[in-house]
């Protein structure tokens, strides 16, 4: 077995718990693919993921390697890898399952199916923060909210990882847009395609009454939970639909007030990446990358959560 250089924490914990160091890098296995990495992006939350530490059944997986969105080139095909048509060499992109160990890396192997031709207008950078933040979105609206075009659609954390990828698709689908975010994001977020933007007020949460239709809207996108999310149920009209990605509704309350809601956890799609690569390629969807970070500085990377930065992604790189 050869060895890469890779960010890894070997006890459950936050950013302190990362180092950067040498690893094994394994051979990818039947069906697999061993992807060099050129950019992995980080979702802040992921340290506190259950499935980040264990396996499904519970069983503790440290030491453990985070990132589990990435662009880069097919090194390697285990046997069967290549029947998906993917061939050595190839630019490619894709979400790495949560309980499996992520792109934060020299290599990861993650099933060939699963993966997807990278947009080749932008860079591997720019590829690397669609994945898992992109096709959230993108399942959010598309797969759970069936949305319509014409729908009235509210983004709860429009700056965010997610947030910049779900007011752009929404706004591509034709839906009416109103976001919300911090207040000096509102230029920004205006552009990606929000008519709409509401920032967030000395309660720490935004107070989008004026900007909502009458009535409510048809579609609620929370990505911010706690406090945001408890105020998202009156914000959406009886038989609506609200999606929620921090943490799973209350069945209650949304059955109290008539309107549909849902959590769900992103999962690989090789067919949505391609769908979502040609948008991008077509100009209509621009990655949003907000900070990069080298490897070997990735824990610095997670630290930077709870400080300013620009809308979007935050990126390691690594080629
Ligand atoms: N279920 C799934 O499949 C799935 C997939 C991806 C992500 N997630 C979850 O979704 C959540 C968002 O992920 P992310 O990567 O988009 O995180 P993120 O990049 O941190 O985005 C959250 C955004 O919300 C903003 N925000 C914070 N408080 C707010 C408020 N009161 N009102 C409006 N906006 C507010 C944040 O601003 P500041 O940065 O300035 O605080 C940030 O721009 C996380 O909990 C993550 O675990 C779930």
């Amino acid at each position: 077995m050869t060895t890469m250089m890779a960010l890894r924490a070997h006890a459950r914990g936050g950013p302190e718990k990362l180092v950067y160091e040498a690893a094994p890098a394994r051979a990818p296995g039947p069906g697999e693919a061993l992807v060099a990495v050129h950019a992995a992006a980080i979702t802040f939350a992921e340290l506190t993921w259950d499935l980040t530490w264990t396996t499904r059944d519970g069983r503790d997986r440290t030491p453990v390697i985070p990132a589990h969105e990435m662009s880069g080139t097919v090194a390697e095909l285990g046997p069967g890898g290549a029947a998906t048509g993917l061939g050595v060499g190839d630019e490619v992109y894709g979400l790495v399952a949560f309980d499996h160990d992520g792109a934060a890396a020299d290599y990861v192997a993650v099933p060939a199916a699963e993966l997807a031709a990278r947009p080749r207008s932008v860079s591997h950078t720019e590829a690397a923060t669609l994945p898992l933040a992109a096709l959230t979105a993108w399942q959010a609206l598309v797969d759970h909210a069936a949305l319509q075009a014409g729908d009235r659609v509210l983004v709860q954390g429009g700056a965010g990882g997610v947030g910049v990828y779900a007011v752009q698709i929404a706004s591509i689908l034709g839906a009416d847009v109103t976001a919300t975010g911090r207040e000096g994001q509102q230029d920004y977020v205006r552009k990606l395609g929000a008519a709409a933007f509401v920032a967030v007020g000395a309660h720490g949460t935004a107070d989008y009454r004026a900007a909502a239709p009458g009535g409510g809207f048809d579609v609620v996108i929370d990505t911010v939970g706690g406090a945001v999310l408890d105020a998202c149920y009156d914000a959406v009209r009886p038989g609506g639909r609200l999606v929620t990605l921090a943490a799973p509704p209350s069945a209650q309350r949304a059955a109290a007030l008539g309107i549909h809601a849902m959590f769900f956890v992103v999962t690989p799609d090789a067919a949505e990446l391609a769908r979502l690569a040609g948008l991008v390629d077509d100009g209509r969807l621009r990655p949003v990358v907000s900070q990069t970070f080298p490897l070997r500085e990735g824990r610095q990377a997670f630290e930077s959560a709870g400080l300013p930065h620009p809308p979007g992604k935050t990126v390691l790189l690594v080629r």
